[in-house]
């Protein structure tokens, strides 16, 4: 039946998820697989949360907190910035989402992001729908603020910078970012996207958001408890903004659009810092470990500051991608971002690093017999 659907809706691609396990397992017969295609906490969660949702489930007949106060005030304090400059999401997702319905409203409007980047700018340019510029990266994989400054005008609504980047990994500095903001048009904040902060946090030159928009620039900070927290599943975002765009947001999002358990979770984890700093430390270690293999088969790799690593195999993903999928382990091809000859693999914990590790020796070893 032929619906009187929005025409546009049609054309969008829908969210592609990596391979789920079951359906490796169920294919290929595999009695266990390992899943490096997320990017999510490998090391769990933090007790602490753990124990706050199971006490908060035994009140899942009351309806959540929907200005998420207590939540909202905890980020406040921690990051140094006024409770009207905290707002919520389901997820970053759901801020990528909500920021599009605040700020893009015709089809000229026009969003500028980086490619390849994360993908959800896209999506939510596409609903409004409204024109995508996409500036391409530099040949490190990194973010071109030059060019992405000579991509704005007048029509420019959002810029989006994910930092680190998803898929790459890779970082921009402060100085640069600063720069980008001098030439932003006016009413345009730059989206920092920094879902990944708690692992680059410590880098040099690295620059910390919360500290930019204190300073009274024109940014949104995009963060999450989905990435070093280990709370992917509970579905908990939060951004730091101007009081004028918190405010919009809370007039256009769902009015409880952060579950109850997702915020007696994020509250609870956002105490532990020292389950932080451990997953922190040990995704650095299998960092190392994933991109050293590549360098050793002579790979490149791009130097990544998040939980994931590309490397590029200089040749196309995809029969790497199947022959580490046969061996029980499911990496992302990097084709789908437009990076034809990388594979992006996530750290996982100890075990499963070393499982994808001897994975990744077979199938490189038997690659090497069959020219390129
Ligand atoms: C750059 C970036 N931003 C945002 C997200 C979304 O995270 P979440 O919706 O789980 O907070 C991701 C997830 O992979 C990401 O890589």
């Amino acid at each position: 039946m032929p619906y009187r659907l929005r025409p546009h809706i049609r054309e969008m691609a829908p969210y592609s998820p990596g391979k789920p396990v079951e359906e490796v397992q169920r294919e290929l017969g595999l009695k266990s697989v390992v899943k490096l295609a997320s990017n999510e906490n490998p090391f769990g969660p933090s007790p602490r949360a753990l124990e706050a949702v199971r006490l908060a489930a035994a009140s899942m007949n009351v309806y959540p907190d929907a200005s998420g106060r207590r939540l909202r005030d905890a980020l406040a304090v921690r990051y140094g910035l006024k409770s009207d400059q905290v707002v919520l999401g389901n997820g970053s997702d759901g801020l990528i989402h909500n920021l599009g319905l605040v700020f893009l409203g015709s089809p000229d409007d026009e969003v500028v992001v980086g490619d390849p980047s994360f993908v959800r700018y896209d999506a939510s340019a596409h609903l409004a729908p409204c024109r995508l510029v996409k500036v391409p990266l530099d040949r490190q994989w990194r973010h071109e603020l030059k060019a992405m400054a000579a991509a704005l005008s007048d029509r420019t609504k959002l810029v989006y910078i994910a930092n680190p980047n998803n898929p790459t990994g890779t970082i921009v500095p402060e100085t640069e970012v600063r720069a980008l903001i001098r030439d932003l048009p006016p009413g345009c904040p730059l989206v920092l996207d920094e879902a990944y902060f708690e692992f680059a946090a410590d880098v040099p030159g690295y620059p910390d958001g919360a500290r930019l928009l204190s300073e009274g620039l024109p940014v949104v900070v995009l963060r999450t408890f989905s990435k070093a927290y280990g709370l992917a599943g509970l579905r908990v975002g939060y951004g730091f903004a101007d009081a004028e765009i918190v405010d919009s947001i809370d007039r256009v999002r769902e009015p409880f659009d952060v579950s109850a358990l997702a915020q007696e979770g994020a509250l609870a984890a956002l105490d532990d810092s020292a389950h932080v700093a451990d997953s922190v430390r040990r995704n650095r270690e299998g960092l190392r470990l994933i991109a050293d293999s590549a360098v050793e088969a002579g790979f490149g790799v791009v130097e990544s500051h998040a939980n994931f690593v590309c490397i590029d195999l200089g040749r196309p993903c995809r029969p790497v991608f199947e022959a580490l999928l046969r061996l029980g382990v499911i990496v992302r091809p990097c084709d789908i971002f437009g990076m034809p000859n990388h594979i992006r693999v996530s750290v996982g914990t100890e075990a499963e690093t070393q499982v994808y590790l001897e994975a990744f020796q077979r199938v490189v070893l038997a690659s090497q017999e069959v020219p390129a």
